[in-house]
């Protein structure tokens, strides 16, 4: 079945050059939906994959320095942009506040939000997941959100979210938010991709996306 597979090449390559050569390598036919997110500095179109963005900020245009706008992002091809990933909330200091304005602004602008929600370890899972939801979708259009569940504790860590896990937090999401595709994201590698995409509507790839044979292995 098709399945939604986003790429967060995250604070990676280091080089317009490597992440071109990686685009070249992802611009595949696949069954799946490919969405590739690279930093600000290299986004670039393809015929196969589709465009998206890790971040944006609140506001839509003005004096902010700095800033990137979900405007902007969806002018030069985005059509899905990362809000309050566990990075922006925990390195950033991003509230459910904000995670609220960014993706009302990103409906505004016609691009698609992908919201990150996850529990850090030793938090309670449904606890956190509805808050984060409840907040972070106030007032929100809700038809058509993706949703990406990713436990603080299996990002970067190699420590994937057991599937019993998986499924619950699946099925808490699709309760709350019954019109969202629900993705996983957490250690996602080429060895657990099948298994984690037979119960989502997709995957948040980290690390392995950018490791050429390890994502090709994926969305092949
Ligand atoms: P890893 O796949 O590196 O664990 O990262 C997951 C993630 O944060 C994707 O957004």
């Amino acid at each position: 079945m098709k399945k939604i597979i986003i790429a967060n090449f995250k604070m990676n390559p280091l080089t317009k050059k490597k992440a071109q050569e990686l685009f070249k390598a992802y611009d595949i036919k696949t069954k799946h939906t490919v969405v590739l997110c690279p930093p600000f500095p290299f986004l670039e179109k393809g015929k196969n994959y589709i465009l998206g963005a890790q971040n944006c900020f609140c506001r839509t245009e003005g004096p902010y320095t700095g800033a990137v706008s979900s405007k902007m992002l969806k002018d030069v091809g985005c059509k899905y942009i990362l809000i309050g990933h566990s990075e922006r909330r925990h390195i950033f200091g991003e509230t459910n506040r904000i995670v609220n304005h960014k993706i009302k602004l990103c409906i505004k602008n016609k691009v698609k939000p992908v919201l990150c929600v996850g529990e850090n370890a030793g938090e309670k899972r449904d606890v956190v997941l509805k808050k984060q939801l409840k907040e972070g979708l106030k007032d929100a259009q809700t038809k058509g959100i993706i949703i990406a569940y990713e436990p603080v504790f299996a990002i970067g860590t190699g420590k994937v979210c057991e599937i019993k896990d998986i499924i619950n937090s699946f099925n808490l999401i699709k309760k709350i938010v019954p019109d969202a595709k629900v993705l996983y994201g957490g250690s996602v590698n080429s060895l657990n991709a099948k298994e984690i995409l037979k119960v989502t509507d997709g995957i948040l790839v980290g690390g392995a996306s950018i490791n050429k044979k390890e994502f090709l292995k994926i969305i092949k």
